[in-house]
């Protein structure tokens, strides 16, 4: 199971980066987060390892793509508990509430210092390419390849998720989550179809296919 790999290099990770002044900032926050919220520090570590088995795909630095997922939702640190651990619908107010944990992070980090990289991961995962994610709703032209890995990671994430406590949702198989992303990529253009079909062929390679849960990739 995808999680249990991901746990074990999130481990791995922790005893290389020792020392490191900027994962060790990056691993109190992570605690921190896990503390408040079980469930997004989950999900955080899971999208690191889909980022990083993607840019290993794209030569590109695996380390620092694991550090962006597991930072990608900081935001919601300081978040109330409803809309974070609400399982309902969410009215206009907490839609909005929770949107904002996309700038909140951007700003944490920022201050903290960490990478441009870090920082775009973080503020382009909810972003789409054809223009209509938040929270600037730019489009293709404007969104780095941290963005794309960070929306594709993320979003297959949330579809694959069987661990939540919040578990009334759909839950989709690796293979079910990607044919609707690639579905998504075709006919809406809200991802980029090349990181898809990356993500596609790691899933084949694996074979792995576990059951997971739908969510409203937030
Ligand atoms: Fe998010
Ligand atoms: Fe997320």
């Amino acid at each position: 199971m995808a999680f249990y790999e991901a746990n074990y290099e999130f481990i791995r990770l922790k005893e290389v980066y020792k020392g490191n002044p900027e994962w060790d900032k990056a691993f109190v926050l992570f605690h921190c987060l896990s503390m408040r919220d079980r469930y997004t520090a989950e999900h955080s570590i899971e999208v690191g390892y889909y980022a990083a088995k993607i840019a290993e795909q794209l030569e590109l630095d695996v380390n620092r793509f694991f550090l962006a997922g597991l930072l990608h939702d900081i935001g919601k640190i300081n978040m109330d508990d409803n809309p974070l651990k609400s399982d309902n619908i969410l009215s206009e107010k907490e839609r909005k509430q929770l949107k904002r944990h996309v700038l909140s992070g951007v700003m944490t980090l920022t201050e903290l210092g960490f990478g441009k990289d870090i920082v775009q991961f973080c503020l382009r995962h909810h972003e789409r390419m054809d223009g209509s994610g938040y929270p600037f709703g730019v489009k293709e032209e404007h969104i780095s390849i941290e963005g794309r890995i960070a929306q594709v990671a993320d979003v297959f994430s949330t579809l694959t998720n069987f661990r939540s406590y919040r578990s009334k949702h759909k839950i989709y198989t690796y293979e079910e989550a990607i044919e609707l992303m690639r579905k998504d990529a075709i006919t809406l253009g809200i991802f980029d179809l090349r990181v898809i079909s990356i993500l596609e062929g790691i899933i084949d390679n694996k074979k792995i296919g576990l059951p997971d849960r739908n969510s409203r990739y937030a």
